[in-house]
């Protein structure tokens, strides 16, 4: 994602022209030490989590309640699935300045005998 600086203007020190180009990293953003507690750590309950993974402003994610709803979806129907779930190698992180996500979680799972 990328910004065009609008005016000129000075940022956290940093001097910013009028034309610039800056991107935006909200990966890193989510892992901002001096927000998040233990940031590099996946906390399912972590709470509040003022994350920035639909963007921020005027750009925020028009399909934020989809995906959402979807992810939702998805995780109630496994769950009521199956009985456990485990890692069953290394996961591996795509490697993209662009998307960010895993590119492989083998997992291992026993399907719940009422499914
Ligand atoms: C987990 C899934 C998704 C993630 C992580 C995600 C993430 C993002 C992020 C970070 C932005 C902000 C871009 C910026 O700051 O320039 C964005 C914008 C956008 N997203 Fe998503 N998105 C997801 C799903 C979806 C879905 C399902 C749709 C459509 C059905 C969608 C449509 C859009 C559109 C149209 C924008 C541009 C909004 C604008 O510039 O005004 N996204 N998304």
């Amino acid at each position: 994602m990328k910004r065009v600086v609008a005016q000129d203007l000075e940022f956290n020190g940093q001097k910013l022209r009028k034309g610039d180009n800056l991107v935006l990293f909200y990966c890193s953003a989510n892992r901002d030490e001096s927000i998040f507690e233990d940031p590099f750590t996946f906390r399912v309950d972590r709470s509040p989590n003022p994350h920035l993974g639909f963007g921020i402003g005027e750009h925020f994610c028009i399909g934020s309640h989809l995906a959402r709803a979807s992810q939702r979806a998805l995780l109630r129907e496994l769950v009521s699935r199956i009985d456990s779930i485990e890692l069953a190698g290394e996961p591996e992180q795509i490697e993209s300045s662009f998307v960010v996500g895993l590119k492989k979680l083998p997992l291992r799972y026993r399907v719940s005998q009422a499914a």
